[in-house]
């Protein structure tokens, strides 16, 4: 193995309040930074729940100006990040809040970026330019999925180009992040299945890597991970108000794409850039995509030499027996993945029962490969990702 493949850098620099009731801390934290601050948030969930009105007791109670900018829409658009940018160069902001879920903090990232680019805000994604200042950020979560809240990263889609697109930079790393799993109580069943799915799916991009890109003990801490979302994917569902299951997601949802446990990883994700390209085209949720995705790809990949990984998985997450044969036993954990994403979550298991067709396949396979090669956890070309989306038909 390379000697540099040994080697990663440790660094989670946001400050996590987790519990309810925490929202206290929030104008004081914020003061830290500066006086004027910029809250975005959704469609209206946070108005709607109350939590809209903390956020607002907190700030001002700390002798903060506020500004707003709401209805940024699931799979946020380019033009909410123009739209915040110039808030912030115009009311002089020191500090992007986001309060929402992925979407909402993505958009802060990236308005919190954008506001210090002379150019279009869409260069931040299209032509990966990092802006040498970004205004702090700040999010106030309320859904367990994506991990915005702890990492760096961010994704903006464009109607009009049809694009969605993945960047980041340091900068855009939350410093505080205040998560209260009383907030995701509210969250529908249809979006707690599919961020249940998304943070699977982030475990198995970061799990499913060849030789040497994880460790032993990296790998049973995101096996603990899967293991968490499996048992409480389904009680979550069942009791929308159960603290326990809303806790042990929201908390797995963030370290599962934090950058601790894939650490050591040097290829590329497989189902993320396969899914952008779907809800790029068909804006779906995005979770709902990847589970429909996974199973496909996972089947596709399964060989001789990724089998042993498959069973370890299935052995360690699901608990089958280690003495089965290699292959049967990878088979059957594909098959348990299916079960759980399709039978326990609810979601719907392929592209024609949410009104998706063959017409796209084409285009979104050779942008998902950058008409080139995913180097992923086995190197899919445009073919390779045509078979993976027909079979999700
Ligand atoms: O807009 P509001 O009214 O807030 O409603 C939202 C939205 O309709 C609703 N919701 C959120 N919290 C709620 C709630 N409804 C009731 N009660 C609550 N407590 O849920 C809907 C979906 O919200 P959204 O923010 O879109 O969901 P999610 O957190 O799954 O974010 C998805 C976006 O994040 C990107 C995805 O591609 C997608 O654009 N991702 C970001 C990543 C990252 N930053 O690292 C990685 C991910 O892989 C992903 O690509
Ligand atoms: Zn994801």
């Amino acid at each position: 193995m390379d000697e540099k493949n040994r080697q990663f850098v440790y660094y989670i620099p946001t400050k996590v309040y987790f519990g309810p009731d925490r929202l206290g801390h929030l104008g004081a934290e914020l003061k830290k930074w500066g006086s004027r601050v910029l809250l975005c948030y959704g469609g209206g969930s946070i108005k709607r729940s109350g939590l809209y009105g903390r956020i607002v007791e907190s700030v001002k109670g700390s002798g903060l100006e506020l500004f707003e900018l709401g209805g940024i829409a699931p799979n946020p658009r380019i033009d909410s990040v123009r739209e915040g940018a110039e808030i912030c160069r115009r009311e002089k902001i020191d500090v992007v809040l986001g309060a929402g879920g992925g979407s909402v903090i993505d958009c802060a990232k990236f308005i919190a970026s954008a506001t210090f680019y002379d150019g279009d805000a869409w260069d931040l994604l299209s032509k990966h330019v990092v802006t040498e200042k970004c205004l702090p950020v700040f999010s106030v979560l309320t859904m367990a999925a994506t991990g915005s809240e702890m990492d760096a990263g961010g994704v903006i889609s464009n109607p009009e180009t049809k694009d969605k697109l993945g960047g980041g930079a340091p900068g855009m790393q939350p410093k505080v992040s205040f998560l209260d799993p009383t907030a995701t109580y509210t969250v529908s069943q249809k979006q707690t299945a599919c961020g249940s799915a998304d943070i699977l799916s982030h475990l198995y991009e970061i799990y499913f890597v060849p030789e040497g890109e994880s460790m032993y003990m990296l790998d049973r801490f995101m096996e603990g991970m899967m293991r968490t979302v499996i048992k409480y994917a389904p009680v979550a569902l069942k009791e929308p108000d159960n603290y326990e299951a809303r806790e042990n997601l929201m908390w797995t949802s963030s370290w599962a794409i934090n950058g601790f446990a894939g650490a050591k990883q040097q290829c590329d994700w497989s189902c993320h850039p396969i899914e952008h390209e779907v809800s790029a085209i068909y804006d779906i949720t995005h979770g709902l995509g990847l589970a429909i995705i996974t199973p496909r790809w996972m089947r596709y990949v399964l060989d001789e030499t990724t089998a042993p990984r498959f069973k370890e998985y299935g052995v360690n997450v699901f608990g089958l027996d280690p003495a089965m044969d290699t292959m049967a036993a990878a088979e059957k954990s594909i098959s348990l993945t299916e079960d759980f994403l399709f039978d326990t979550l609810g979601i719907p298991s392929s592209f024609s029962e949410i009104g998706i067709g063959d017409e796209n396949i084409p285009v979104m396979a050779e942008k998902a490969c950058g008409g080139d090669v995913l180097y992923g956890y086995r190197p899919l070309k445009k073919d390779d990702i045509e078979k993976i989306l027909r079979a999700c038909l």
